[in-house]
């Protein structure tokens, strides 16, 4: 397992790399690995002949009142998770290298960014797209994987690539879950034990909407009705928005038809999670 702290030495690897013909993938991660990030790895290692991980908890997309000094970090543990894939390549930059004093570029994808999560996290997907427009530059990937259990993020990133013509395909997987259906997140270690039990609504909440739409109800407030109802059972948990949109916009869905998306974010204590679900309706 190869260990790359400077972007000038990922580069060059990168570079060398293309000339002996080699495909690359990459699959940028904040670290605090989880079965979620390993079906990425393992899905990369199956794709391509080179798999670049960044570990790199990124300063710009966290709002000035959220988690970034808290956020979990644990290399030794990251590595160790990691080694079952090997060879693997492991970009684990600082703070100060990505983001020198004299930095002033940033990378906006305008709408997407302001819808769902956007609405709350000012920045926040600029700060992402800024991170992978990066990231992409460095290490010239073929390929970049991304989870649909941050489904704004990787349509954003869809975006980004095709309109900067980045020339790497983006590949979104399925959501990892727990047993009883709490989708993985570096932020559920956050969670009390107590908290942890409440935050099973969420993905039932998401099952009940799609159980109805597939049912055939189609009156999307009646829909998010019962949905809420679920999460409104447990008082530990504050719905931050819960909405059913066109997969391809994010607008608010006016009619149920053909692909839809669920989608909410919701507040445990002090711990923001999100979920989502894809339903084709009937
Ligand atoms: P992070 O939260 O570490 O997630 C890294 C990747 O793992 C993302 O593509 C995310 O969607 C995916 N992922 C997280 N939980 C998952 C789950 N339960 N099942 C499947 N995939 C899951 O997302 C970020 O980091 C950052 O914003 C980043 C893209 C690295 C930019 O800083």
């Amino acid at each position: 397992m190869k260990i790359i702290r400077s972007i000038k030495e990922m580069a060059s690897l990168t570079k060398k790399l293309k000339e002996q013909g080699l495909t690359i993938a990459l699959v940028p991660t904040m670290g605090a690995l989880h079965e979620g990030h390993l079906s990425l790895v393992s899905a990369a290692k199956e794709k391509t002949d080179k798999v670049i991980v960044s570990i790199f908890v990124n300063p710009i997309q966290f709002g000035p009142k959220e988690d970034y000094k808290r956020y979990p970090r644990d290399f030794k543990r990251d590595q160790r998770l990691l080694r079952p894939f090997a060879p693997i390549i492991i970009f684990n930059p600082s703070p100060k290298e990505m983001y020198p004093a004299d930095f002033k570029s940033y990378v906006e994808v305008q709408d997407l960014g302001n819808k769902l999560c956007g609405r709350s996290r000012p920045g926040h997907f600029r700060g992402v797209a800024t991170i992978v427009a990066k990231l992409f530059n460095i290490t010239r990937p073929d390929y970049a994987f991304f989870g649909e259990k941050d489904f704004q993020q990787q349509l954003i990133i869809k975006k980004m690539a095709k309109d900067l013509n980045c020339g790497t395909k983006i590949i979104s997987l399925p959501t990892v879950r727990e047993y009883d259906g709490l989708a993985l997140s570096s932020r559920n270690s956050y969670l009390a034990k107590d908290e942890r039990r409440s935050a099973a609504v969420l993905f039932r909440s998401l099952c009940r909407a799609r159980k109805l739409i597939k049912s055939g109800e189609n009156n999307t407030s009646k829909i998010l009705l019962a949905a809420n109802k679920i999460i409104g059972a447990e008082p530990s948990v504050q719905i931050e928005y819960l909405s059913i949109v066109d997969p391809e916009t994010l607008d608010e869905a006016k009619t149920i038809k053909g692909r839809i998306l669920i989608a909410l974010a919701a507040r445990i204590g002090k711990t923001r999670l999100i979920d989502n679900l894809m339903v084709v309706a009937r």
